[in-house]
């Protein structure tokens, strides 16, 4: 996982990963020394990295994914883009989470309490969480889940931000087990996560959230 800050969605889907998960966080990467995730992560016993702070230096990053044998990266609050030669080698294998529904509010300097800000003055009524595959530009590779979340009368930016955290601390355990199960069983990324157009199906049922790739 690469995370600039306090690190919610890092300890969701830690704690969201059965015993027999298809996978397991085996490294956080962060660009700031303080970030809170980096402490999170060695309580856990997980390997903490971090890299310059203006997350450049694609070598570096590069070389922390292979010493772990990442297949799979997950941003959740990285403020950084990751560098092109690292999307490029992990194509299709980069995912973010973004706390509204793409393509609206996304792009460069939209992250935490501006997104929800800008959601707010635009009077929308429908905010949410987003899942997609990371490219080359900022927010916006293909969509592999989203799940709205209703804006309300009076929401203030940090309201509405808590209300759109506690879904993104479903909706992406529910979206990284399904990719890691697809890469387990056919040792590729699934469709989705390299060609536009195709999507998870992310729905709800009495038993929490539900996955399919297709
Ligand atoms: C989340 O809202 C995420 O979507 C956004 O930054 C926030 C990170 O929160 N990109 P945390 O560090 O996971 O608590």
């Amino acid at each position: 996982m690469l995370a600039s800050g306090r690190g919610s969605n890092f300890q969701a889907l830690h704690d969201a990963l059965p015993p027999d998960a298809p996978g397991r966080i085996a490294l956080v990467v962060s660009n700031r020394d303080d970030a809170s995730v980096l402490e999170r992560a060695k309580a856990l016993g997980i390997a903490a990295k971090t890299i310059g702070r203006d997350g450049t230096d694609a070598d570096a990053l590069a070389g922390h994914l292979r010493a772990h044998d990442i297949g799979l990266v997950v941003l959740a609050g990285y403020l950084k883009r990751v560098p092109d030669a690292v999307v490029a080698a992990w194509r299709g294998r980069v995912l973010n989470i973004h706390p509204a529904l793409l393509p609206a509010f996304g792009g460069p300097g939209m992250y935490g309490r501006r997104v929800h800000e800008a959601v707010l003055a635009s009077g929308v009524r429908i905010s949410g969480a987003t899942v997609h595959v990371v490219d080359e530009v900022y927010d916006h590779g293909p969509i592999v889940a989203q799940w709205p979340v209703p804006v309300m009368d009076g929401d203030t930016p940090d309201t509405l931000a808590a209300r759109v955290l506690e879904v993104e601390h479903r909706l992406l355990p529910a979206a990284i087990l399904a990719a890691c199960g697809h890469m387990t069983r056919y040792a590729e990324p699934p469709r989705a996560l390299s060609a536009a157009g195709e999507h998870f199906t992310i729905s709800a049922s009495s038993k929490g959230l539900q996955c399919l790739v297709r």
